[in-house]
């Protein structure tokens, strides 16, 4: 099934369980309450977007081959623990050229060191953490300004 947005969300691992999972850190939104109020800063500001949640990292590569297929040039990803390990999806991110923008809704230099390295950080266009579930959204702005 095609996806066909130029902006995409991709959130990772355990991120299906906002709304209930450490709610002190993540807060009491869903991932449907967020994508909603993404999709909504989106339909105001006139651009397209795609969101994509997998548990898998081979799962999230295969997405991310399929967006730079089908055209996307942006992605907002937040991988969840991932972040911390994932060279495969570095590389698929470099691989297909997209740009991309890192999120994440805690401040994860505020916590454990082994949240401290990103496998992403390097290769993003920004990265934007520890400012809750906002995040998602000013990411869609700075998509939206880089054109
Ligand atoms: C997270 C931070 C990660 O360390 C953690 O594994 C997550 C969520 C965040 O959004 O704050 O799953 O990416």
């Amino acid at each position: 099934m095609p996806i066909t947005a130029p902006i995409a969300y991709i959130n990772g691992p355990n991120l299906n369980l906002l709304g209930t999972r450490e709610p002190e850190i993540y807060g009491s939104e869903t991932l449907a309450d967020v994508e909603a109020k993404v999709a909504r800063l989106a339909s105001k500001l006139g651009v397209a977007v795609s969101f994509f949640q997998s548990n898998s990292e081979g799962a999230i590569c295969d997405h991310i081959h399929q967006l730079a297929a089908e055209g996307a040039t942006q992605v907002v990803i937040n991988a969840g623990a991932y972040t911390h390990t994932s060279v495969a999806i570095a590389d698929a991110l470099a691989g297909t050229g997209m740009r991309w923008i890192e999120v994440h809704i805690s401040n994860v230099y505020a916590r454990e060191a082994f949240r401290h390295h990103s496998t992403l950080s390097a290769g993003a266009a920004g990265v934007i953490v520890g400012v809750g579930t906002l995040g998602y959204e000013l990411a869609l702005r700075a998509c939206v300004d880089a054109g």
